[in-house]
């Protein structure tokens, strides 16, 4: 079914980037092709693409400063990085991004500040309304401790239920269910039909790629009515972009953000309390005056918080922050894993290789990358599912994540937080969260004997 489809990348491939050099990035060990981290570098912040240039790498020092300095609240000393609040999640975007990479949940799962709780209410015809009196997202912070200034919206709480399951050859396993719930709100009662939905901070690393994807290599998978009959249907995320036509949503656990300028813009804004010109207003419900009423750092006055050019600066540096290398790509028993990874059909839906094509960052263009995503949104069932959706997506359906740097983000057993949650403690309860299109997958998965199990867990830790 995907014989057409398949032809005309291999085209666009061939008119892309030189064989020679095509060739040498499709390595499975240089995940972002060119740009790839050369093993024995650790990603982090001071790692952009391996590609650029010195010139280059100089120029991204404020876009760095943006991402890793805190934000003070205005008015300070300094003009360029005041502005913080009055409500606001974190001081920094690496406060849930640290080092560029993904948040974690504290110990025995208590929320940290990298998780977010996102509110929607269901309004009737499928509309999804914020809460009248908190928006669509909850503050966690505020500048002031007490009232009259703008106090912290309310806090994240949790409470976790032990579910256990057996693979079919009887070994056992337990997963852990969360409840998450607005606690203390400051404002009055949420709305009695608001409902949250928790999310963790993804990697930034490598989006500065999917970015470059094109658009229509991307459409070009989606089969909406699952005509090949495969169970896996995936459709794409279609919100309003940049110059307010349609486009395809990439970013975010629900893929609501078509673009890395829109993402940063809307994380300046709902986790920092950060205005920019495409989100030039605070998350003030009319209910929180005394947020209306806060100072701004905008500068000239009426102005926004960040302009433009820095904007544009702080998204180039979330665009080229780079994936690094797989040291173990070759290593034996690596292929039987893959092989098993296919069989499942995982790569369904994480799809292993893609071309860029030309994006907003010249030195993202022309790789072949080896994410492990198709950036489409899946019904991933009812064990998954939250209360309501969001944009453009159902309760149940969630945007593929990207494998690259799994093994990164489950080096530290006591702090391995997976999904968009952060509920699952290894990548095999990842798996094992997984139904609705992913179903006859997880069940393939539980069917796998012990050996064959570990061997599909060596494959992805290796990414
Ligand atoms: C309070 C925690 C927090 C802060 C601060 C924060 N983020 Fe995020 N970030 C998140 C969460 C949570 C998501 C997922 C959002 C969703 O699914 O709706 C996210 C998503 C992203 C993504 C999309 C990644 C992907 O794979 O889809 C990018 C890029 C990003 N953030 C960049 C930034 C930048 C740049 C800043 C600073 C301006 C920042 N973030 C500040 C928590 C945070
Ligand atoms: C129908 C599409 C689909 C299929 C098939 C699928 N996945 Fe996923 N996978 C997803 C989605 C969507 C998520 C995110 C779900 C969430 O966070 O709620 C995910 C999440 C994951 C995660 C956690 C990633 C992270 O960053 O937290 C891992 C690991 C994973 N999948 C591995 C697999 C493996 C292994 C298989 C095959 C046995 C598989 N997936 C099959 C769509 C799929």
């Amino acid at each position: 079914m995907l014989g057409f489809t398949n032809i005309g990348h291999a085209v666009a491939t061939a008119s892309l980037c030189l064989t020679v050099v095509c060739a040498a990035e499709a390595a499975a060990d240089h995940p972002g092709g060119a740009t790839t981290l050369p093993a024995g570098r650790r990603p982090g912040i001071d790692e952009p693409f391996a590609n650029l240039s010195l010139d280059e790498r100089f120029l991204l020092a404020p876009g760095r400063a943006f991402f890793r300095d805190p934000w003070v609240p205005a008015p300070a000393t300094t003009t360029a990085r005041d502005g913080l609040g009055p409500l606001f999640n974190a001081h920094a975007c690496v406060s849930c991004h640290p080092g560029g990479g993904r948040g974690k949940l504290d110990d025995d799962g208590a929320p940290s500040v990298a998780l977010l709780l996102r509110l929607g209410r269901a309004a009737g015809d499928g509309i999804v309304e914020p809460d009248p009196v908190y928006g669509d997202q909850l503050q966690t912070r505020g500048l002031a401790r007490s009232a009259p200034g703008a106090v912290a919206e309310g806090a994240v709480d949790v409470t976790w239920a032990s579910e256990r399951g057996a693979f079919a050859d009887g070994t056992s396993f337990a997963l852990r269910r969360p409840d998450w719930r607005v606690a203390d709100p400051a404002y009055g009662a949420l709305d009695p039909a608001t409902r949250p939905s928790a999310r963790l901070a993804p990697s930034v690393r490598g989006t500065g790629l999917l970015e470059a994807i094109p658009a229509a290599a991307l459409l070009a998978r989606e089969d909406v009515d699952d005509r090949d009959g495969d169970g896996i249907s995936g459709r794409a995320s279609r919100v309003l972009g940049d110059d307010g036509r349609v486009d395809v949503g990439r970013f975010g656990w629900k893929a609501l953000q078509p673009t890395l300028r829109l993402q940063v813009a809307a994380a300046l804004r709902n986790d920092l309390g950060i205005t920019s010109p495409p989100r030039p207003t605070q998350p003030c419900t009319p209910a929180e005056t005394a947020c209306l009423a806060s100072p701004s750092g905008a500068d000239p006055p009426g102005g926004v918080e960040i302009p433009e050019h820095l904007l544009a600066r702080l998204t180039q540096f979330t665009a080229t922050l780079a994936v690094a290398a797989r040291p173990r790509a070759g290593a034996e028993g690596m292929d039987s894993g893959e092989e098993l990874f296919v069989r499942a059909r995982c790569d369904a839906c994480h799809v292993p290789s893609w071309e860029t094509g030309a994006g907003p960052e010249p030195a993202a263009a022309g790789h072949r990358i080896r994410p492990y995503t198709d950036l489409l949104l899946h019904d991933m069932g009812p064990g998954l599912a939250d209360a309501v959706g969001e944009g453009d997506a159902t309760a149940a359906e969630w945007r593929t994540p990207a494998l690259w740097g799994l093994g990164r983000a489950v080096r530290d057993p006591r702090r391995t937080s997976l999904l968009h949650d952060g509920r699952a403690r290894d990548v095999t309860e990842a798996i094992l969260w997984h139904g609705g299109e992913a179903q006859s997958s997880r069940d393939a998965f539980a069917r796998m004997s012990a050996d064959e199990r570990s061997a599909l867990l060596r494959f992805l830790e290796s990414l």
